[in-house]
């Protein structure tokens, strides 16, 4: 049970709050302050991941991985990472060129489409 209440926490606190508060200090301060936040935060979401896959496999209900929370999950975390690599990728080259890359759309449009994703992950 313990469990099942650090793996909801982190994971329903980063999608719920965290990630669009990071989205919030973006626009009101900067960048530097964007990355901190959502990387604290990807790294809160994996320590629930971890937790949410040791309780799934000790589970006979939910070891077969095949409910649909358990596969979007998955599928929200690991597009996650690929968020960070892209919002770093276009800073980095947005910084020595002053001009912006696909590599930001790809981070605003996943960005926008993701965070509701998750939320819709703790619902179902
Ligand atoms: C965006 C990612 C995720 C979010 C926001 C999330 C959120 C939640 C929340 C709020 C609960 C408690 C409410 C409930 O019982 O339905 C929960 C339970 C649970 N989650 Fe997740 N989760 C995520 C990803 C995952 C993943 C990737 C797995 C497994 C690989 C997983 C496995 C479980 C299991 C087994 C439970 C316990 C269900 C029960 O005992 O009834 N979750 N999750
Ligand atoms: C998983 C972690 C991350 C998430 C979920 C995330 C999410 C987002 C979202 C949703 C936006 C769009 C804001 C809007 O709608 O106005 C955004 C913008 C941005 N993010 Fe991230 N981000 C993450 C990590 C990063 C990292 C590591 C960097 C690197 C510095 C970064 C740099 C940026 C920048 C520069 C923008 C503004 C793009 C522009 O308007 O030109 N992000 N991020």
């Amino acid at each position: 049970m313990f469990a099942v209440y650090v793996h909801a926490a982190l994971l329903g606190g980063s999608f719920l709050v965290l990630f669009p508060l990071g989205v919030v200090i973006l626009r009101l301060t900067s960048v530097r302050m964007h990355q901190i936040v959502q990387l604290v935060t990807l790294t809160l979401c994996l320590i629930g991941l971890i937790f949410a896959v040791i309780m799934s496999a000790r589970s006979a209900l939910f070891a077969s991985f095949n409910w649909a929370h358990q596969l979007m999950g998955l599928v929200a975390v690991l597009a996650l990472a690929l968020q960070a690599c892209l919002g770093y990728i276009n800073h980095r080259a947005f910084t020595l060129t002053g001009k912006p890359t696909p590599a930001r759309w790809l981070h605003l449009g996943l960005g926008r489409i993701l965070l509701p994703f998750g939320m819709l992950t703790g619902a179902v």
